[in-house]
């Protein structure tokens, strides 16, 4: 992109001041403004000042879970569903790692983050242990995608390689890049990050998808023939990837999508909890739950939302290719976003200063017609590391690893 072309973009975004330092950088410089300019997206932002623009929420009703004890009378026919498909090459996974990782605080991706206690223990290393213990039942590698971002790709396949993938099989693992959005303050106005640089951060999960499209990644799917995806967080380091069982289910339910739930602990968890919205799959944020749906029952007297998601999720590939071009909702976040200030000094707050830009996977969700909530034993499955303390954190995850006998 030209100067003339870059300007014209900023104006109609509101965005001049970006150029404020154009005249003092040098050539390449000038030409990193520019193509960073040129790739960005600041059509979101208008949305700080035009948040009734944003589509609101349908009518939500209760979409019950297939429970434990269902899972377990069918679990060996599920198995073997599952099985099959994984080794007839029809299931891939899908590693979302593109994130910030901004609570943990690490200045590394979080899949390199070592919660060892007597020796090292990556996060990476956790994750690619519970995969290959389907590989080693299966008898085959499943596909493994691994989602970075701008900010953690070198580093993550430096990390990969330096560690020989894990034991895995690297012919088996391909790596895409996800799109980055501008970073605002409260006003709307991006902040930048040096005086050649927009502030940006990753757009959210739930580009995943058009990610692996625009890396050409939908032929490599093709070429493979696989039929579903399971895309799982980075940061559970208990969660069973691929799992045979939840994909038989999947599959002999029909649906087209699966999502492993945990039962709530309380009606007012901080996790998103499975629903229908106007009749469709969907999941109602823990924000927007209601003294009334919170308190919901379902015909066997049990909380009607009691299902929280965990991000791990299966989708049939060639549903995902019918909504490939559809718009997700875009949350606007608020977050912490180092900035380079008018005197040209770099800030890394401590408290939030401004605004992100996502799309989220969950909301893909509700793009599907039909979704299968599958539960999990939540002491088994469910390990989280958002925090280095607290809940949902190293600390807690470390303790869940050693309840469940994994050595640390
Ligand atoms: P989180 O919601 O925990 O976000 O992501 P985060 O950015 O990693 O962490 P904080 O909020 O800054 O502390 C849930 C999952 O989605 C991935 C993360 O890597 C994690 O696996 N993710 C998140 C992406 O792949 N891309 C994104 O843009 C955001």
């Amino acid at each position: 992109m030209n100067l003339e072309e870059a300007r014209k973009k900023l104006e109609s975004a509101g965005q001049e001041h970006a150029l404020r330092y154009y005249d003092e950088l040098n050539d390449g410089e000038k030409k990193a403004l520019l193509d960073q300019i040129g790739s960005l997206d600041f059509s979101p932002i208008h949305y700080v000042h035009d948040r009734a623009e944003l589509p609101k929420r349908g009518k939500i009703t209760p979409l019950n879970f297939m429970s434990l004890d269902e899972i377990a009378s069918k679990r060996d026919e599920f198995e073997k569903t599952g099985l099959e498909a994984i080794r007839q090459g029809k299931v891939g996974a899908v590693l979302l790692a593109g994130g910030m990782g901004t609570r943990l605080g690490s200045d590394n991706p979080k899949c390199m983050y070592d919660i060892g206690i007597t020796k090292h223990v990556y996060i990476m290393e956790r994750l690619i242990r519970n995969l290959m213990d389907v590989v080693d039942q299966a008898g085959v590698a499943v596909p493994l995608f691994i989602m970075t971002s701008e900010k953690n790709h070198d580093a993550t396949v430096r990390f990969m390689n330096g560690h020989d993938f894990f034991g895995y099989d690297r012919s088996r693992v391909w790596f895409f890049k996800q799109d980055m959005a501008p970073a605002t303050d409260y006003n709307g106005k991006v902040y930048m990050e040096a005086k050649d640089r927009i502030a940006s951060s990753p757009n959210g999960n739930g580009g995943w998808f058009s990610s692996m499209q625009k890396a050409g990644l939908i032929e490599k799917l093709h070429e493979l023939g696989i039929e579903w995806l399971n895309c799982f967080a980075v940061d559970n380091v208990l969660q069973r990837i691929a799992d045979p069982v939840f994909v038989g289910a999947t599959i002999a339910s029909g649906c087209a999508t699966g999502a492993k739930v945990v039962r709530k602990v309380a009606k007012d968890e901080k996790v998103g909890a499975m629903c229908l919205e106007d009749g469709k799959p969907s999941i109602v944020e823990y924000y927007d739950m209601t003294p009334e749906l919170m308190d919901a029952v379902n015909e066997k007297g049990e909380p009607a939302y009691a299902g929280g998601v965990i991000l791990n999720y299966l989708f049939r590939e060639k549903d995902l290719e019918k909504v490939i071009n559809e718009k997700l909702t875009l949350h606007i976040v608020e977050k912490k976003i180092p900035y380079m200030d008018e005197a040209g000094v770099f800030h890394k707050p401590d408290k939030p200063n401004g605004y992100k830009f996502e799309t989220l996977i969950l909301d893909m969700i509700h793009e599907m017609d039909t979704c299968l909530p599958f539960e999990v034993a939540r002491d088994h499955e469910f390990a989280p590391i958002k925090n280095k303390t607290g809940v949902d954190s190293v600390e807690s995850a470390q303790e869940l690893c050693r309840k469940n006998g994994i050595e640390l």
